[in-house]
């Protein structure tokens, strides 16, 4: 990450923008492509306001195709949900997702970023890795159904 964030430019053909109540059942369709993440009903994305949460989504001509959503706890940026379309992946959407994320943490005045993966999400923990994010600990049979570890993570917020 950058010392000091400044808003994101647009990517080629993807945009990204907040999360609108309409947005969520094209959403739950990414995610129920997406295993490892959170498997969250339509409704929660429908009430992020509700929940004091903050999510963007990321469109390719109109099409939704990834999304992340956090929440400020304290001094901390959660991050509690993030996919991107199988289709779509490895171009760099998540990457931007997480940038509007830590922009948006930056204004909210949090210093660090927190997550929990689950131990076996390869591409998780290596998307993290990228992004500065370190091993923070561990939480024996945290996840259900498969029983599983979450690896905690935490990541600096930079701050100009
Ligand atoms: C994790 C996930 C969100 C990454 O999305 P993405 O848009 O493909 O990520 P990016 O293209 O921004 O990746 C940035 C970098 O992260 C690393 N990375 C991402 N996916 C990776 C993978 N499958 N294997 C190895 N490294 C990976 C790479 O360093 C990559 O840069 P590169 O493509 O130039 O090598 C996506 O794989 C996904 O939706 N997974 C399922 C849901 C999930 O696991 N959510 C996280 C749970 S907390």
């Amino acid at each position: 990450m950058p010392n000091s964030i400044s808003k994101p430019d647009k990517m080629d053909s993807v945009t990204i923008r907040e999360i609108v109540p309409t947005d969520a059942a094209r959403i739950v369709e990414v995610q129920s492509l997406s295993p490892e993440a959170s498997q969250w009903i339509a409704s929660e994305y429908e009430m992020l306001e509700a929940h004091r949460y903050m999510g963007w989504a990321a469109e390719i001509y109109g099409n939704v195709v990834g999304f992340i959503v956090v929440r400020r706890l304290m001094s901390d940026l959660e991050i509690l949900n993030i996919a991107v379309h199988p289709e779509t992946r490895r171009k760099g959407i998540a990457s931007e997702l997480l940038r509007f994320a830590f922009w948006w943490g930056q204004g909210a005045l949090t210093d660090k970023a927190i997550l929990e993966v689950r131990e076996s999400n390869d591409a998780g923990l290596k998307f993290y890795a990228h992004h500065g994010f370190r091993i923070s600990g561990r939480r024996h049979s945290y996840y259900k159904q498969p029983e599983e570890d979450a690896i905690l993570l935490i990541a600096p917020i930079p701050h100009a």
